[in-house]
């Protein structure tokens, strides 16, 4: 049987690229978005490069914690699972609330690749090594390093709220590498750097995203923006591909897979104790492991 792979957001962007990078060495892939004709299509272009199984495509809205554990259930139900890569991520113009009311950006770029994680922790260990990775960004840097809440203090700026639940998701990443050393499971960072795509063709084109401080600057803003995401979406995928399948990583954990498709310094913070300890508080505070019954 092939190694089985589960790339979410993956009929779009570095997640579809993702997906063709994983089927053309023979691992069964199955992409999970939300349009169904998309993945239709996704998994019409996977499946002409696949070397392996054919490629599936399972729908989820992943800014639903309720869709996610439904997910986790099927997968989970399926058995083992070799490879998990948590690629979805949003960035929102304008502050909005997820069907559990949860703001939208921490909901999407951390607590659903958290939840979807932990849920699926023991299909990836009954698969033998097993690795998981999540795709980061970047925009960790510009983030508020506030997690005591979901909102951070001040006004919303999509730009920096995005960098900071991507700081989340970071240090949640890091602190599981850790967490499960020695069971099997690797667990990587990728950072694709920047690329041409939806989120950043649509979104990063309205100064809302940025602070009033950088929207007197915008037009440097936005091509700074632009020129950091003008690359392709394929070349985007390496890292994640790379952290995913590589044979260079075996045995390996705990790494940030940079841009250039390299292992780089991890961002500090993202390893800073008080972050790791809030964030986790929160994680476990909003997206429940066992729900009450
Ligand atoms: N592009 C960049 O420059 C850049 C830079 C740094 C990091 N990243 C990170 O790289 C990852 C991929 O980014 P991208 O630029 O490729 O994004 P993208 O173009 O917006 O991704 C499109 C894909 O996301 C799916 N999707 C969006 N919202 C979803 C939801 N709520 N539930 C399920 N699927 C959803 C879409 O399918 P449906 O529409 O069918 O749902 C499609 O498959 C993200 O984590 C992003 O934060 C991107």
């Amino acid at each position: 049987m092939g190694k089985r792979a589960v790339v979410t957001a993956g009929t779009g962007g570095i997640g579809l690229e993702t997906a063709l990078g994983l089927a053309a060495i023979g691992y069964a892939v199955t992409v999970v978005g939300r349009n169904a004709e998309r993945g239709a299509r996704a998994v019409e272009r996977i499946d002409a490069v696949a070397t392996g199984p054919e490629a599936r495509f399972v729908a989820a809205d992943l800014a639903s914690l309720g869709a996610v554990r439904a997910l986790a259930d099927r997968f989970a139900e399926e058995g083992r699972l070799d490879v998990l890569v948590n690629n979805v991520g949003a960035m929102f113009a304008d502050r909005q609330q997820t069907v559990d009311g949860i703001e939208a950006s921490f909901a999407v770029n951390h607590l659903s690749p958290y939840l979807l994680t932990e849920l699926l922790l023991e299909p990836l260990r009954a698969g033998g090594p097993g690795r998981i990775v999540s795709v980061t960004s970047g925009s960790v840097r510009v983030a508020k390093r506030s997690f005591d809440a979901v909102e951070p203090p001040g006004g919303y700026y999509g730009f920096h709220w995005y960098g900071r639940a991507k700081l989340a998701n970071l240090a949640y990443t890091l602190d599981l590498a850790e967490r499960l050393r020695g069971t099997g499971i690797s667990v990587f960072a990728a950072d694709p750097g920047g690329a041409a795509t939806e989120m950043t063709d649509g979104t990063m084109r309205s100064p809302k995203i940025v602070s009033p401080g950088l929207r007197l600057l915008w037009p440097l803003v936005r091509r700074t923006f632009e020129r950091a995401t003008s690359g392709s979406a394929s070349v985007a995928a390496r890292p994640s591909i790379l952290a995913a399948a590589d044979a260079s990583l075996d045995g390996r954990t705990g790494l940030v897979i940079g841009p250039e498709a390299r292992p780089v310094t991890p961002f500090a913070p993202a390893a800073d104790p008080r972050t790791v300890k809030a964030v986790l508080r929160l994680s476990r505070q909003l997206a429940p492991l066992r729900l009450p019954v």
